[in-house]
């Protein structure tokens, strides 16, 4: 019988959602980080569960092919990243399979799983990061976290932010220090400064900073705003979120605007966006316009078209299509992503896009049958509500773009309306998280009764 502490030789045969390599150590999976598909290695059993268990990689003994060097030196303790060890196309081929198993397996979605459209340059591509900062003894120390834990890795230089990102860190690091500004410190409850959000624009590299406190001002902060416009004049906001909650929403409801306006603005497909510090915005760039490209493609979008674009954050899907369309309806639930997508279409002098702030599954039900011809869905990873399926069902709308970052709620939302005359004609799987396991797919669903 397997037994936890034991060492055991093993063949890999399978990857889990995650990227851990699936092994059986007598008939019972086993489940290790950093292992590839067709390895054989030696393993230590860390964990048992009553169906399955994990183990650690001690040593590789026949190596795949697929095998890359990770160029980052904290790969292997950081959370940040779990693919790295892959090469890259195997990162690709490993995110369409995981696709296409888990819609089949889980939706039991029979359709065409395209290739997934990866990047040329697949580091340094994430235009958000938020780095906890804590301290390690006297020194301050700022990083990712430790998977599964609150251990804050103190990280030199990370290769999926932009550069720029691991310099203002470094510099944060001592400027915080010199200018007595405490860290918050997570076991007991205190201090002052959580963690920094940074945003980096494709406009001429601009960035904001947000500062993620507990409570109160931010001490020196003249000396603060100067220091840093000083070092990096491409800061175009630093703004201030209170967050007095121990809590895993890492942002709090109020916030003070230390330099600039609360807003960073980048563009993408041609059209400029401006973006609050609370608002979603797509992380990867290039392959946001790569992604929005193809849902276009899908859509198949008419002048005479009316469309919704639910969940539509800062109205980038929407207003992508305006100007193909008769009309674009945007819903999201957070106040201050509509406002942005308001302003948006002003400033992109579209004219035919509206916004209403709601819950998507509460405004869909509002409209009435054969009254939509397009509908984008765009939602968070735990996907959408019942009562949004039951209102497209309703509404009978010919043609669902159904955009997603997590392919099992992917395939429980697809497999409802495949059980209510919607087809899936075709996935295709972008790579927004280069060395990360995450999936985004977008796929197209046609109407007929
Ligand atoms: C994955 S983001 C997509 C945003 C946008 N479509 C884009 O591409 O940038 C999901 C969005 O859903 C919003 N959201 C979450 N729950 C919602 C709900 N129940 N109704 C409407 N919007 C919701 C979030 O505020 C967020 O803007």
């Amino acid at each position: 019988m397997i037994e936890k502490n034991a060492y055991y030789e093993v063949t890999f045969t399978d990857l889990t959602h995650d990227a851990m390599g699936v092994c059986k150590v007598e008939g019972f999976p086993v489940f290790v980080k950093d292992a590839l598909k067709g390895e054989k290695a030696l393993i230590k059993v860390i964990k048992l569960n009553k169906n399955f268990g994990f183990g650690r990689l001690i040593e590789i003994r026949e190596e795949s092919p697929f095998r890359k060097l990770p160029i980052c030196e904290h790969y292997h303790v950081c959370g940040g990243c779990n693919t790295m060890h892959m090469n890259y196309q195997t990162q690709l081929d490993f995110k369409r399979y995981r696709t296409q198993e888990t819609l089949s397996k889980l939706g039991k979605i029979k359709t065409e799983v395209k290739e997934t459209v990866g990047m040329n340059n697949p580091y340094y591509y994430r235009n958000k990061a938020i780095i906890p900062f804590g301290m390690r003894g006297d020194k301050v120390i700022a990083g990712l976290y430790k998977q599964r834990t609150h251990e804050i890795v103190n990280i030199k230089r990370c290769h999926i932010f932009p550069r720029m990102v691991s310099e203002m860190v470094r510099y944060l690091k001592s400027l915080f220090y010199e200018l007595g500004i405490e860290i918050y410190k997570e076991d007991i409850d205190q201090g002052f400064l959580k963690a920094v959000m940074f945003r980096h624009s494709e406009i001429d590299h601009q960035m904001s900073i947000t500062l993620i406190t507990r409570n109160g001002k931010v001490p020196e902060k003249e000396e603060f705003v100067r220091n840093i416009l000083e070092r990096f004049p491409n800061v175009v906001s630093i703004v201030q979120n209170i967050q007095p909650d121990q809590s895993n929403v890492l942002l709090g409801p109020k916030h003070r605007v230390l330099y600039g306006k609360d807003a960073l603005n980048d563009r993408l497909l041609g059209l400029e966006y401006e973006i609050s510090h609370r608002s979603f915005y797509q992380v990867n760039p290039i392959q946001t316009e790569q992604m929005y490209t193809k849902a276009m493609e899908y859509a198949e979008l008419k002048p005479t078209d009316r469309v919704i674009d639910a969940y539509c954050g800062i109205g980038t899907i929407g207003l992508s299509a305006a100007n193909k369309v008769a009309e674009v309806v945007g819903i999201d639930v957070v106040k201050d992503a509509i406002k942005n997508a308001v302003q948006n279409a002003k400033n992109n002098q579209i004219k035919n896009a509206k916004f209403i702030v709601g819950k998507a599954e509460d405004v869909m039900a509002t409209f009435t049958a054969g009254s939509i011809d397009v509908l984008f869905v765009d939602p968070p990873r735990k996907g959408v509500e019942k009562k949004f399926l039951e209102a497209i069902i309703k509404l009978r709308i010919p043609r669902v773009v159904y955009i997603s970052c997590n392919v099992s709620t992917l395939a429980r939302d697809l497999n409802f309306l495949q059980a209510n005359n919607y087809t899936v004609r075709e996935v295709t799987p972008f790579d927004m998280f280069p060395q990360t396991s995450h999936i985004e797919a977008v796929s197209v669903l046609d109407y007929s009764k």
